[in-house]
């Protein structure tokens, strides 16, 4: 089969030197890549800027930020049956990228925000040829939080996430999560390390 992993944060420019992103390793969404590649299917990584070699026997395409991944995503849909939405991808970006660096001066500085489009919902059509699963990273209300997600980005499964303890989420080496399926049924995997 060929899957399509997305995985790490995305960088929202801010400007020439300066970014917007988040605390995303991309630890899980290589771990999901290389066990789909090594179980011997055909796997392409999409990833943002992480610290993690790229896996052998895989093909792996950089997108540094959301618009990016964006349309990385979309240009290689051709032929997929599986998308996995690992990737932290910025919900926010700053409404526009000045030319140049942004001085230092004494007052506040406010920056505008504006959503990102959701790659994930935006693969969500009923017509689609792929199964689709997304992740949720909550703080809180973890399973009403990732149900809700499941339906509005309309995924076949929702992989949540805890990530209001060191001990797993972001940066971490171990994980658990919940999976919610689109029927309704529900799958706790105990912590257990990424790779
Ligand atoms: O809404 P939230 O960001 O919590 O949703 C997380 C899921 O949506 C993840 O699967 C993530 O990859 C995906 N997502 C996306 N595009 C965005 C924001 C999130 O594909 N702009």
């Amino acid at each position: 089969m060929r899957f399509v992993v997305t995985a790490g944060p995305t960088r929202e420019p801010i400007d020439p030197v300066r970014y917007l992103s988040n605390r995303s390793s991309g630890k899980m969404g290589y771990a999901i890549a290389e066990a789909a590649a090594e179980a011997g299917h055909n796997v392409l990584l999409i990833s943002g800027p992480v610290n993690l070699a790229a896996p052998k026997s895989l093909e792996l395409i950089s997108a540094l930020s959301s618009d990016e991944m964006y349309d990385v995503v979309h240009r290689h849909l051709d032929g997929t049956d599986v998308v996995v939405m690992c990737a932290a991808v910025a919900d926010y970006k700053p409404a526009t990228v000045s030319a140049h660096k942004i001085k230092k001066q004494d007052q506040a500085l406010s920056l505008e925000l504006i959503p990102t489009r959701d790659i994930l919902a935006s693969l969500g059509k009923e017509d689609r040829q792929f199964l689709l699963v997304g992740f949720a990273a909550e703080t809180n209300d973890l399973e009403k939080n990732a149900r809700q997600k499941l339906q509005q980005k309309n995924c076949d499964i929702i992989v949540a996430n805890d990530v209001s303890t060191i001990t797993s989420g972001m940066e971490t080496d171990e994980n658990e999560v919940t999976i919610l399926l689109r029927d309704g049924e529900i799958k706790k995997i105990a912590r257990a390390p990424r790779a």
